[in-house]
């Protein structure tokens, strides 16, 4: 078996660490010629799991596979396999695991393929033992703050055909000028922030994205430019906690003032992920009011309805507070379209606390919503509560929630009906290939009848159908 060389291992007491420092690179990737050699004529396969942070990580690694020569395949029998994976509940860990097993077959076929695991899910020790114990046919495993690392590791394993686990628990470096190769052509993920520093107590990403750090204004509206140059129709700017950026600089730089001015770079739709509403300031009311090209669709964690379980959670705001804030937005942003994240099954959660959740679903009437069953995270404060809710009872608050989140989708939906909206075209619908899918402004989905040289363009459709999840409408003027 082959021998297995650790270079570094997360380490959770660094990983909440936050006086760590780090640079800005804007050093191109070195290919060796060990690898483009290797690389004639082969290709590699990449599975990412979770949320957009990672599937831009997946352009960045998809960028500098292709620098090296080697070919995009579209399924696991390739020579580099990876899999990019999502910590964020037990159950997407599940399915990485399943997957990973799957790969032993592969393995088995072609012994030269190099199977890679990256992400967030490695980011944990425990995860790496497990890999490591079980699954032996992984022959790499890198972390999030060192992607850039990938063609050394690959120039190691290609020259020495040794295992080899990277994995730093902090990062040193914000990476500027890196090959990247998007997944659409139309519309794009922008970072303007890595990591978070919230800590909220149910939350794993503070450790597997590491210290809370902005990209600098002069490289994001850089990198909007050159999108809007080749024609994008959306960008959307990425950020755990798009509110808190700017902040690190000390100079007063704030998300308001960078959103005004990717706005004014005239993109068409430019939307932002994810806000948090503890530091969602007024002045950012003001700018997604006053830009038409500013989505007005907003999406607001807000986790629980009752103020003790969100002490609890550490979430810094109390159900009033947030309250006030969507009364604020509804009153600022005219048609302005809310989603959410909430948790049921909170350790401890009372029947009545679960009940302020329902209430504040009543009162905010979200457009659309995210809902989880509470996931213990390995060294999170959350996971150290003893919990007294069962299994069922967590199950029944979940379906009692979706009952009720679908009351207000569903009227946001039907309130629809009859009305023209702006939609951009993503492709053929998943379920009839005759149909078109795209999202108009509020992020809702809508599928019509259309050609397929629509896609990627701004068009008008008209609702004729509200479902609870997606609508049916018909193309005006095309
Ligand atoms: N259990 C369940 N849901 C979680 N989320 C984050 N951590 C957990 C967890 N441990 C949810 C939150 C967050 C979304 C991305 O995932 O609602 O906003
Ligand atoms: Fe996790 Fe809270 Fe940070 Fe969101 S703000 S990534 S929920 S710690």
């Amino acid at each position: 078996m082959a021998k297995c060389e650790f270079k570094s291992l997360p380490d959770a007491k660094l990983q909440r660490q936050r006086n760590t420092s780090f640079s800005f690179s804007y050093d191109e990737i070195n290919i060796s010629e060990t690898l483009s050699n290797y690389a004639k004529g082969k290709t590699y396969y990449i599975h990412t799991y979770g949320c957009q942070a990672n599937y831009r990580d997946e352009e960045i690694i998809s960028g500098i596979l292709t620098k090296a020569g080697f070919i995009k395949a579209n399924d696991e029998n390739a020579d580099i396999i990876i899999l990019n994976t999502c910590a964020v509940r037990e159950n997407a860990e599940d399915k990485v695991f399943g997957k990973i097993g799957e790969l032993k077959a592969i393995k088995a076929k072609n012994k030269n393929a190099i199977i890679a695991i990256c992400g967030c899910m490695v980011q944990q020790i425990h995860i790496i033992n497990k890999i490591l114990d079980i699954y032996k046919h992984v022959d790499l495993i890198f972390g999030t703050h060192n992607i850039t690392d990938l063609p050394k590791l690959l120039d190691e394993i290609i020259l020495k055909r040794n295992k080899i686990v990277d994995v730093k628990s902090q990062p040193s470096l914000i990476e500027e000028n890196l090959p990247s190769t998007r997944l659409s052509s139309f519309k794009a993920f922008v970072n303007i922030s890595y990591g978070c520093d919230k800590f909220c107590t149910y939350c794993i990403v503070p450790y597997t994205r590491g210290k809370e750090r902005s990209r600098k204004m002069e490289d994001i509206l850089n990198e909007c430019r050159e999108l809007k140059e080749a024609g994008y129709q959306e960008v959307t700017l990425l950020g755990q906690n798009v509110n808190a950026y700017g902040k690190d600089f000390k100079d007063g730089t704030t998300f308001a003032k960078l959103l005004e001015e990717v706005a004014k770079l005239n993109i068409p739709r430019i939307r932002f992920l994810t806000s948090h509403p503890w530091d969602f300031k007024e002045e950012m009311i003001d700018v997604i009011a006053k830009y038409d090209n500013i989505m007005k669709y907003i999406h607001l964690p807000v986790q629980s309805g009752s103020s003790e379980i969100l002490k609890l959670m550490g979430r810094r705001y109390t159900s009033d507070q947030y309250k006030q804030l969507v009364t604020l937005i509804r009153s600022k942003i005219k048609d302005v379209y809310l989603s959410t994240d909430i948790i049921v099954g909170f350790p401890n959660e009372t029947e009545e606390q679960f009940q302020e959740t329902l209430e504040m679903v009543k009162f905010a009437q979200y457009d659309s919503a995210f809902t989880f069953i509470y996931s213990p995270r390995n060294n999170t404060p959350a996971a150290k509560m003893v919990d007294n809710v069962t299994r069922e009872e967590k199950s029944s608050r979940f379906k009692r929630l979706v009952a009720e989140l679908e009351k207000s989708v569903s009227a946001s939906s039907m309130a629809m009906v009859g009305k023209t909206f702006k939609v951009l075209v993503e492709g053929a619908s998943e379920k009839d290939s005759s149909m078109l899918s795209g999202y108009t402004e509020g992020n809702k989905l809508v599928h019509f009848k259309g050609d397929l040289s629509l896609v990627g363009k701004i068009v008008d459709v008209k609702i004729i159908v509200s479902h609870t999840y997606s609508l049916i409408g018909e193309l005006i003027n095309a």
